[in-house]
């Protein structure tokens, strides 16, 4: 059955815009989990613009699913996960000034790194993720350097103007993922994904794991968090199972 993680990062972003201690990200974790969610995920960022280290500890200490610690391979975060043991981890390049994640890791540019940090991150007992572009050479060095999971970023299939394009991503997102399995990788999706734009991801093959943050915390503000979490997941199961409209 494909599993979805909710990443609460922005939910810490309104407790930051004015400094307050809510809305607390570990209860919207809680009722996410209540919903259906099958792990909670958050960006703990160098800027700290929205997680805060305390919040990844707290939720260490509460989430009764799995949490998925998203960090840049810097020395620092590695150090912390390592410290902090996250059931996963997953490895995003990071730029100061963006407002979101904007592209897939470079493995092959990075691969000497992460030939060192993945093999650390996994003796740590952490299952490591790398979130990279749906290009095949990217993958065949995610294999190469024995990450066992990529995150195939979505972005650009979510943000295809035209439905031609938005055809070509999932084709490229479809074929990276047969590839990353061929491999022996375990392949997960996200970014930019909604309740719109879901059905035909989580319908690939073998997709193991989505994960979404900003629209589900958008639609917890309309409906609550334990049911923006429980639509998609009916979206995303009916998808599986051909069913989806
Ligand atoms: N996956 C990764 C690696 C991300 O960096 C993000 C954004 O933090 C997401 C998934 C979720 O993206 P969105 O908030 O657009 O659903």
């Amino acid at each position: 059955m494909i599993k979805l993680g909710v990443n609460v990062d922005h939910v810490a972003t309104v407790r930051q815009a004015r400094g307050s201690r809510y809305p607390d990200p570990v209860v919207l974790a809680v009722l996410a989990e209540q919903g259906g969610a099958d792990g909670i995920t958050v960006h703990l960022r160098e800027d700290r613009r929205h997680i805060q280290e305390r919040d990844v500890r707290v939720l260490l200490e509460t989430v009764t699913t799995k949490v998925n610690l998203e960090m840049a391979v810097t020395p620092a975060m590695v150090d912390f996960a390592i410290a902090q043991r996250p059931a996963d981890c997953c490895l995003v390049p990071e730029k100061r000034a963006e407002l979101t994640t904007e592209g897939g890791l470079d493995a092959v540019g990075l691969r000497e790194r992460l030939a060192e940090v993945v093999p650390r991150l996994t003796a740590a007992g952490i299952q490591v993720s790398l979130f990279i572009d749906p290009e095949l050479p990217q993958i065949e060095v995610a294999a190469a350097v024995g990450a066992p999971v990529v995150e195939l970023h979505t972005g650009r299939y979510a943000s295809a103007d035209h439905p031609a394009a938005r055809t070509d991503e999932l084709l490229k997102i479809t074929r990276a993922a047969d590839h990353a399995r061929s491999l022996g990788v375990t392949v997960n999706a996200g970014h930019g994904l909604h309740y719109r734009n879901v059905a035909p991801i989580a319908a690939i093959a073998g997709m193991q794991e989505l994960n979404i943050g900003h629209a589900i915390v958008a639609r917890a503000l309309e409906v609550g968090m334990v049911q923006a979490v429980a639509e998609m997941v009916q979206r995303m199961r009916a998808a599986r199972s051909g069913t989806a409209g």
